[in-house]
């Protein structure tokens, strides 16, 4: 039975991103996948890649392993002990939130290779479902150039873990539970509603199939 693992990369526990991690799951756990509760990487006390080199360093003992022990250590041994892993962030700034960005570097770069026979360490191949979720418009990711890191993500992420990598991007989110609450009058209201109650669902069942077909490959 494949094993799946979750990521949120969201310091929220009932948002967007949340929601969309919890439909991918059960796709997968529909198509037979073992599915495990979800990460909150929020929740963890962790840093990024300190640069110490000892997954690249000879006879460091940590060759495709991370030498930082920290709370996301027992994450990393999870995460490669599964055969695919669904991650979940919302766009910060143009780009993944702090706490999965740290999580991707510490990740990707103990299993890359500088040995010049290949780009990777790991022999096994993981599979990557990757939902980027954001209040900007479709239109709007590829005029401010999302895309790009989205797509780089992608390219990277396959040379390392040697699996399929599929992304997905949500876009108009619905970012409060009342808008009225806030000083938001220059968020249209009306269309987040709309897509809250149309779209949204949509995108639910879409990553819900990409759950599905990841736990098919
Ligand atoms: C600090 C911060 C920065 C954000 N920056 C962007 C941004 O650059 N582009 C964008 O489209 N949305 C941005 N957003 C909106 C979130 O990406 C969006 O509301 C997302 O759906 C939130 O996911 P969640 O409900 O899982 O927390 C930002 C939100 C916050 C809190």
């Amino acid at each position: 039975m494949k094993k799946v693992i979750a990521i949120n990369g969201s310091p929220r526990k009932k948002g967007n991103t949340i929601t969309l991690l919890q439909h991918a799951l059960t796709g997968a756990a529909d198509a037979g996948a073992e599915t495990e509760e979800i990460v909150h990487l929020y929740g963890l006390n962790y840093k990024g890649c300190s640069s110490c080199f000892s997954c690249k360093r000879k006879g460091s003992g940590f060759i495709g392993e991370c030498a930082m022990k920290d709370e996301l250590s027992p994450i990393l041994k999870k995460v490669m002990e599964s055969d695919i892993v669904i991650m979940g962030t919302p766009v910060y700034l143009g780009n993944i939130t702090g706490c999965m960005q740290s999580f991707m570097e510490r990740l990707l770069f103990m299993n890359g290779s500088y040995s010049g026979q290949g780009f990777s360490n790991y022999k096994g191949s993981i599979n990557v479902g990757y939902i980027y979720n954001m209040n900007a418009s479709e239109e709007m990711t590829s005029q401010f150039g999302y895309d790009s890191l989205f797509k780089w993500h992608n390219m990277f992420g396959q040379l390392i873990l040697n699996g399929k990598w599929e992304y997905m991007t949500v876009n108009d989110t619905y970012q409060f539970d009342d808008y009225s609450k806030y000083d938001a009058g220059g968020i249209d209201e009306q269309h987040k509603k709309e897509v809250r109650d149309k779209q949204f669902p949509i995108d639910c069942h879409n990553v819900f199939e990409m759950g599905k077909r990841l736990a098919k490959y």
